[in-house]
């Protein structure tokens, strides 16, 4: 069974999928993790990133893997790396690389394959798997996704200014929403769930009821 969840960063997307995977006892697949991975890799080679071949060429060479919450390029241990700054920033140019997405999204659904999945990203209820028995679309309002990714940051001893991180965060939904291929975008079939006022574990409550499974 595939369960997809798409949305804005910062709404819980990833805490709400990954809960989700381990209570119904399903794989977890980080989509963002690849289009990093691949941003990673080419942060690495010093590729420019204007140079969409050269970027596509990086998407198809890498060995991306995951092991557990741990995600591997080429056998590198890679997790930290790719939740810097710059490999964010970078990310965008993978995002937006035609190539680099159907290369990752061939690679998505092999790694999904026949198995039980909670798969998290953009596109994955719109492109990658129009077929899931469920999807979700977990958003929030802006300030209290922004205010989430501050105390992200935060936490890891970084300390931004609201106003810069909400600045940063429309950018990048403006550019997630407005791409051509792979836009962020709720799929037709899709439950959108606002995670504004309700935390975490009521948001996974809500989606095992919607499931059918045994919420306790
Ligand atoms: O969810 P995230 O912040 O880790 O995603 C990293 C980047 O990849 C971000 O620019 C959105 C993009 N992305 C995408 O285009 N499609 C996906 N399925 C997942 C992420």
């Amino acid at each position: 069974m595939i369960i997809t969840i798409d949305g804005p960063a910062g709404a819980g997307k990833s805490t709400v999928a990954r809960q989700l995977a381990n209570r119904l006892g399903f794989a977890f697949l980080d989509t963002g993790a690849m289009y990093r991975a691949v941003a990673w890799a080419c942060l690495q080679r010093d590729v420019d990133f204007s140079d969409v071949d050269a970027v596509a060429d990086v998407a198809r060479t890498i060995v991306i893997q995951f092991d557990g919450d741990e995600v591997l390029v080429d056998g590198q241990n890679v997790s930290g790396e790719i939740r810097t700054n710059d490999v964010t920033a970078a990310s965008q140019y993978t995002a937006g690389n035609l190539e680099v997405r159907e290369i990752l999204v061939e690679q998505q659904r092999r790694i999904a394959g026949d198995s039980d999945v909670v798969t998290e990203g953009r596109d994955q209820g719109t492109v990658v798997f129009p077929a899931a028995e469920f999807k979700f679309f977990i958003t929030a309002s802006p300030e209290s996704r922004a205010r989430r990714r501050q105390e992200e940051f935060a936490a890891r001893g970084q300390n931004i200014p609201l106003e810069q991180v909400l600045a940063d965060q429309t950018d990048r939904d403006n550019r997630d929403a407005a791409r051509k291929v792979g836009a962020m975008k709720p799929a037709a079939d899709a439950v959108e769930v606002d995670t504004s006022q309700i935390d975490a574990d009521a948001v996974v409550q809500r989606l095992l009821e919607i499931i059918g499974g045994t919420p306790d």
